[in-house]
């Protein structure tokens, strides 16, 4: 019944001709462990990281004229302002004073239609012009137009804002995302406008944060202590998942959940939070008597396979961003490359506003059990990336169920070949 559902690779661009999944990874599931530790491999990432659209933030952080936001692209060095106008127009900026290269914003977010640089208090407007320069008189050569802010490239999906720090992207935010808006449409992100925001900076190589979001097989061993029990079942006990697919260089994939999962009366405070509604995976004794917004499942294009074991869909979006649709929300994973062996993991729940205190407990209940979860994960890749330094093993490797971490390493492989080659072995 759980037989792993067929995978298949596409051959994908990102604005520079075709390039190819790596064919060894797909088909043996090795990958080289010098891919996770090597300084020349990770210089090429972060080639990669400078050329790519990145999945950077919300709409929802710079909803209103001069609310701004400050993001960091760590293995770029790139600090980037997001601003909106006061006509309403969204815009990115490099976070640089012109004047002598000071970081201009030192806060993360805010609103104001103006910046004064904190050294010499040159001021910039929120379309990045140059607004004011004291004592100016010295700066007789002074050319304004050519001293705004520097742009950095932005567009928008489904709520979602994307940077791209290349000045002359090869391909348009539209044509980076082809193949997932040609999929998925229309589907209920803005019932979910409530967002709590985790970030924690994680002693791996970005690339095995990614991974262990983009399996289930973990999951019976690493949490044998939260989740296992809630996903594993007899038919499915190493939890397949019902579908997957390649959707150029990035894909997507449904989890499975164990339908028959009972909430038990020796857990009365998990038990009154889930009957609450605010588990966003599975909820099938979620209280029916509430009224709610539909969530992702039954939507077209979500929700595939087994209705009744589906658990959430993850739209995996190349290189480094996760959004996981489930029943009663969404949540979305970024794994930011800050060195070989760091990453910035930042995660955001999206909830329904909630309409009564108990909505609100179980959301918050929810979250410390999601964090319970991650928590085990990120505690394991930090070990796992300690070892791998070692070179003793030179190749891990990923097995049929593990199709989802083989994509991800061939893509990015394939990227890497493709646009800035590099010779990368194990020691
Ligand atoms: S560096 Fe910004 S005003 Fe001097
Ligand atoms: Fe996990």
């Amino acid at each position: 019944m759980f037989a792993l559902p067929k995978f298949e690779p596409q051959n994908f661009t990102l604005g520079s001709g075709t390039l190819q999944p790596d064919p060894v990874i797909m088909s043996t599931g090795h990958v080289d462990t010098a891919v996770y530790t090597s300084p020349e491999r990770f210089a090429a990432e972060t080639e990669l990281f400078g050329k790519v659209w990145l999945n950077i933030a919300d709409v929802a952080d710079v909803a209103n004229p001069g609310d701004w936001i400050v993001r960091d692209v760590h293995c770029r060095s790139a600090s980037v302002l997001i601003w909106r106008d006061k006509q309403g127009k969204l815009r990115a900026f490099h976070n640089i004073c012109t004047h002598r290269g000071m970081k201009l914003v030192w806060g993360e977010s805010g609103n104001s239609l103006r910046f004064s640089c904190p050294y010499h208090a040159w001021a910039f407007g929120a379309d990045g012009r140059l607004k004011a320069v004291p004592d100016e008189g010295c700066f007789p050569g002074l050319d304004k137009e050519a001293s705004a802010l520097r742009p950095v490239n932005l567009g928008v999906w489904e709520g979602f804002i994307f940077i791209n720090l290349d000045p002359e992207p090869r391909q348009t935010l539209a044509e980076y995302l082809a193949p997932v808006s040609a999929r998925f449409q229309n589907l209920p992100f803005k019932d979910f406008p409530h967002r709590v925001t985790m970030k924690q900076v994680i002693d791996t190589n970005w690339k095995l944060g990614l991974e262990a979001q983009s399996e289930s097989y973990h999951i019976r061993a690493l949490h044998s202590r939260t989740v296992s029990g809630m996903v594993s079942t007899t038919a499915n006990p190493f939890c397949h998942p019902l579908f997957w697919e390649a959707l150029g260089q990035h894909r997507t994939w449904s989890t499975a959940i164990n339908p028959e999962y009972e909430l038990s009366d020796t857990r009365p405070v998990q038990k009154y939070s889930f009957l609450h509604s605010a588990q966003l995976v599975g909820a099938t004794d979620a209280d029916p008597t509430q009224e709610k917004a539909d969530g992702f499942n039954g939507r077209e294009a979500i929700d595939r396979g087994d209705p009744a074991s589906w658990g959430s869909d993850q739209m995996v979006l190349f290189p480094h961003a996760q959004i996981n649709a489930g029943s009663n929300g969404c949540w979305l994973n970024r794994f930011q490359p800050i060195s070989p062996d760091r990453c910035e993991w930042e995660a955001v729940y999206y909830y329904r506003t909630p309409s009564s205190h108990s909505e609100v407990f179980s959301q918050i209940y929810a979250l410390a059990f999601n964090r319970d979860t991650l928590i085990e994960d990120n505690g394991a890749i930090e070990r796992q990336q300690a070892v791998l330094k070692s070179g003793a093993v030179p190749y891990i490797q990923f097995g049929e169920q593990e199709m989802m971490c083989r994509h991800s390493a061939a893509v990015v492989q394939g990227a890497v070949d493709g646009l800035m080659p590099i010779a990368v072995a194990a020691e």
